[in-house]
């Protein structure tokens, strides 16, 4: 993922930027979905993962649930583990906790938000025999950290949880699993969560929940530059828009406006207008078939050793080895 940290001010002249380079183009604005997950986006975040049509967090729930135990059990005792994007802990811990069973364990999860690190130190910190320390960095420059740091000689195996590859598009994605090998050695393992393709109904109601709670994560967006860059975007004249894309197979989240309008958005120097019916593209939340995933790790430098798919929800987990 292209996120760094900065100090402050660079990272609000980044972010202004990026809202210049989005937004005043010919074609489909963008906004980067990294921008969503500011504090209140986070926390809409989890409560989505919690909501009956968002499939996605149960199934991984389900897949470490059921499998975790058995394919730990099988690795290397001296094994070290890394988490990019430390996301919800509730996940890692079925994993962690089947691997200090048995000995002591050193866990690493790398993140940019300081604020994750410190949650998932403080939720993990019962478990007996775990070391937990925090990687406060992006992620690959995280992962020479934990090889430098680890004292454990055994294999790292590597969680990329919650299908958060399927905001990559497939070329960077590709490219993304192919840098992390570059950081790994042989024997080192990556456990890949990937959503599947499913019905167009089943994907619109996850992206587009009754309760709207996935609305108010898009709209915060725009809260959020109202906030952070002095904009003053209107958020009840814009509606919240899921949308299938079957060619590049997709979900893409969308702000539409309801109406003619120009913005503000003093900080980042920018007047924009938008008429009534544009849209802003916030996010893609690319899909996978089962069966492609054991060829896009082989492209990127590993193999697929075992692969277990929800029988829920269509959601895979992925075992790769570093060859
Ligand atoms: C965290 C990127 C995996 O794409 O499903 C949830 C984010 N966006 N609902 C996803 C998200 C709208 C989520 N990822």
């Amino acid at each position: 993922m292209s996120v760094a940290v900065f100090p402050e001010p660079l990272d609000l002249a980044s972010f202004a930027e990026d809202l210049r380079s989005g937004l005043l183009t010919q074609g489909q604005r963008v906004l980067p979905s990294k921008y969503l997950y500011d504090e209140v986006g986070s926390t809409l975040f989890e409560v989505i993962c919690v909501l009956p049509e968002y499939g996605l967090t149960r199934a991984d729930t389900r897949l470490l649930l059921r499998h975790a135990p058995s394919w730990v059990s099988r690795l290397p005792a001296d094994t070290c583990v890394a988490e990019l994007g430390s996301g919800s802990s509730k996940k890692t811990r079925l994993i962690l906790e089947a691997m200090a069973r048995r000995q002591e364990t050193e866990f690493f999860p790398i993140d940019i938000s300081h604020a994750a690190l410190t949650q998932c130190a403080r939720e993990l910190g019962d478990i007996p025999n775990l070391t937990v320390s925090g990687v406060h960095m992006e992620y690959l420059q995280g992962l020479s950290e934990v090889k430098a740091r680890r004292r454990q000689r055994g294999p790292l195996l590597v969680l990329f949880l919650g299908s958060t590859i399927g905001n990559f598009d497939r070329e960077s994605g590709e490219r993304f699993l192919r840098s992390v090998r570059e950081h790994l050695s042989p024997g080192d393992l990556m456990l890949l969560s990937t959503d599947l393709v499913k019905s167009e109904a089943e994907l619109l109601l996850a992206y587009d929940d009754a309760a709207g709670v996935t609305a108010a994560f898009n709209k915060n967006v725009l809260a959020r530059i109202n906030r952070e860059l002095d904009a003053n975007f209107s958020l009840r004249h814009f509606d919240h828009e899921a949308r299938w894309n079957p060619q590049a197979r997709r979900v893409e989240m969308h702000l539409r406006a309801r109406s003619d309008m120009t913005i503000q958005i003093r900080r980042a120097q920018l007047d924009l207008t938008m008429s009534c019916g544009e849209t802003i593209k916030t996010e893609d939340s690319y899909k996978f078939e089962r069966t492609e995933l054991p060829l896009l790790a082989q492209r990127s430098g590993f193999s697929c050793q075992e692969q277990w798919v929800d029988e829920q929800w269509a959601f895979a987990q992925s075992l790769l080895f570093a060859q």
